[in-house]
C-alpha cells in the first residue's frame, strides 16, 4: 500500500479525505498541530474505517520536527497538504501570521520532499485565488484577480511555491482549487467543527436552526443577481475528499500531461444565499431565522466552476447534491448537540 501523508488530517477536508484514501487502498499518516482543529475528529475517521491511523502532533513550520515525521516515514509515496488557515476574516485583522504560518510550514513540507524525493504531491488551494472573477464559470484558466483577502494572498503565493519547485525538481504536483466545501460525512461520524462564531455560511445556518446563535445575517440582498444575495457553488465535502484520492491515483498511474495541473472542484452549478437558505428549511423543516444585512467586504459577488478538466482528466463526477450537502450538515449538527462533549 502506497503510503500518503496528510497535513491538516484533523480538520474538516482533511479528515474527510484520510477515510476516503483508506477505503481506497492508501496507507495514510497525519500530521497536526490541532491549532484550528481536534485531534477527537481522528476518532470519528478510526470509527469509519475499522483501523488506527498514525497521527503526529506537530507545528509544520518547526522544520526540525516536520523532518522528523520523514525520517520515521522514509516511505511516504505522497503528500496532501492542507495545513493551513483558513479565515478570511482573520487573515485580515493578522496578515503576518497568515504568511508565516501557510506560507513557511508549505516551504517546510516541499524541502522535506526534496530531500525525502517523495514523488507526489496535492495542493488544497481554493477558487479564492480567482478573486471576482468577470466571466463565469472560471475555467483553471481564468486570469487570476488580486486575492480579496491576506488568506486568498497565501493560496496564489502557495500555487506559485508549488509550480516553481516542480519546476526546479522532479516532484509531480497537482493543485485543487476547491469552491465552497460543505457538508458532512454521511455517517455523521466527522463534520465541520468551527472555532468560534462561524464565518461560513452552512455553518452559521446550522448553529443558527439548533439555536445556538440566536439569528443569522444574510450579507448582502442588492447584488446583481437572481435575488440580489451572492451566488456560490457549494460542493460535497466527501466529492471533494474523492477528488484528492482520483489526483493521486492519476500523478501515480502518471497521467498527467505536465508536472503541476491546476484543477477546480466545484459543482458547476450556482445559489444564492437565499436558495441555499431555502434548501436547508426545505431538508430540515427548520424555519431560518435571519435578517437581511450589509453586505461583507470583500465578498465575490458569483463565483462557480467550470469542472470539465476534473471530470475529463481525473474522471471526478460530483456525486452529491445540495439536499445531501444541508441534510449531512444538519445531521451533524444535531449530533454535535447530542453528544456535546465528543469534541471538548
Ligand atoms: C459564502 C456566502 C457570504 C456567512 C471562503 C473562502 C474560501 C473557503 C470558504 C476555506 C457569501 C454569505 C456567509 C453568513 C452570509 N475558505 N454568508 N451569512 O466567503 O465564499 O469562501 O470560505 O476553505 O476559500 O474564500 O464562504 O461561507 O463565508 O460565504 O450571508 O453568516 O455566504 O456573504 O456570500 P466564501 P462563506
Amino acid at each position: 500500500m502506497k503510503k500518503i501523508l496528510v497535513t491538516g488530517g484533523c480538520g474538516y477536508i482533511g479528515s474527510h479525505t484520510i477515510v476516503d484514501l483508506v477505503q481506497n487502498g492508501f496507507d495514510v499518516v497525519c500530521a497536526d498541530n490541532y491549532s484550528r482543529s481536534n485531534e477527537a475528529m481522528l476518532k470519528g475517521v478510526e470509527k469509519i474505517i475499522g483501523k488506527k491511523i498514525k497521527s503526529y502532533k506537530v507545528d509544520l513550520c518547526n522544520y526540525d520536527d516536520t523532518f522528523a515525521i520523514f525520517q520515521e516515514n522514509p516511505d511516504i509515496n505522497g503528500i496532501i497538504h492542507f495545513a493551513a488557515y483558513k479565515a478570511v476574516g482573520e487573515s485580515v485583522a493578522q496578515p503576518l501570521m497568515y504568511f508565516e504560518n501557510n506560507l513557511y510550514s508549505l516551504i517546510n513540507i516541499l524541502k522535506c520532499t526534496e530531500e525525502f524525493k517523495v514523488p507526489h504531491f496535492v495542493f488544497s488551494s481554493s477558487c479564492t485565488v480567482y478573486g471576482n472573477p468577470d466571466a463565469i464559470p472560471v475555467t483553471e484558466d481564468t486570469p487570476q484577480k488580486p486575492a480579496e483577502s491576506p488568506y486568498g494572498a497565501t493560496k496564489q503565493m502557495g500555487e506559485q511555491i508549488v509550480a516553481d519547485t516542480v519546476k526546479s525538481g522532479s516532484l509531480k504536483a497537482i493543485l485543487l482549487r476547491y469552491f465552497n466545501p460543505v457538508g458532512a460525512h454521511p455517517s455523521i461520524n466527522i463534520g465541520e467543527l468551527p472555532i468560534g462564531k462561524p464565518a461560513n455560511l452552512v455553518p452559521a445556518i446550522t448553529q443558527t436552526a439548533i439555536g445556538k446563535l440566536p439569528m443569522m445575517n444574510v450579507f448582502g440582498f442588492d447584488y446583481d443577481t437572481r435575488d440580489g444575495s451572492c451566488i456560490r457553488d457549494y460542493i460535497h465535502v466527501c466529492d471533494i475528499a474523492h477528488a484528492h484520492t482520483l489526483a493521486l491515483l492519476y500523478l501515480i498511474a502518471e497521467k498527467n500531461s505536465t508536472n503541476c495541473e491546476v484543477f477546480n472542484l466545484g459543482t458547476g452549478d450556482g445559489y444564492t444565499v437565499l436558495e441555499a437558505i431555502a434548501a436547508f428549511e426545505k431538508v430540515s423543516g427548520v424555519k431560518l431565522n435571519y435578517q437581511l444585512s450589509p453586505r461583507r467586504p470583500g465578498d465575490v459577488v458569483a463565483i462557480y466552476a467550470n469542472n470539465n478538466k476534473a471530470k475529463n482528466q481525473l474522471g471526478w463526477i460530483p456525486m452529491l447534491n445540495l439536499t445531501d450537502m444541508m441534510g449531512t450538515a444538519w445531521k451533524w449538527e444535531l449530533k454535535m448537540k447530542t453528544e456535546e462533549n465528543l469534541f471538548k
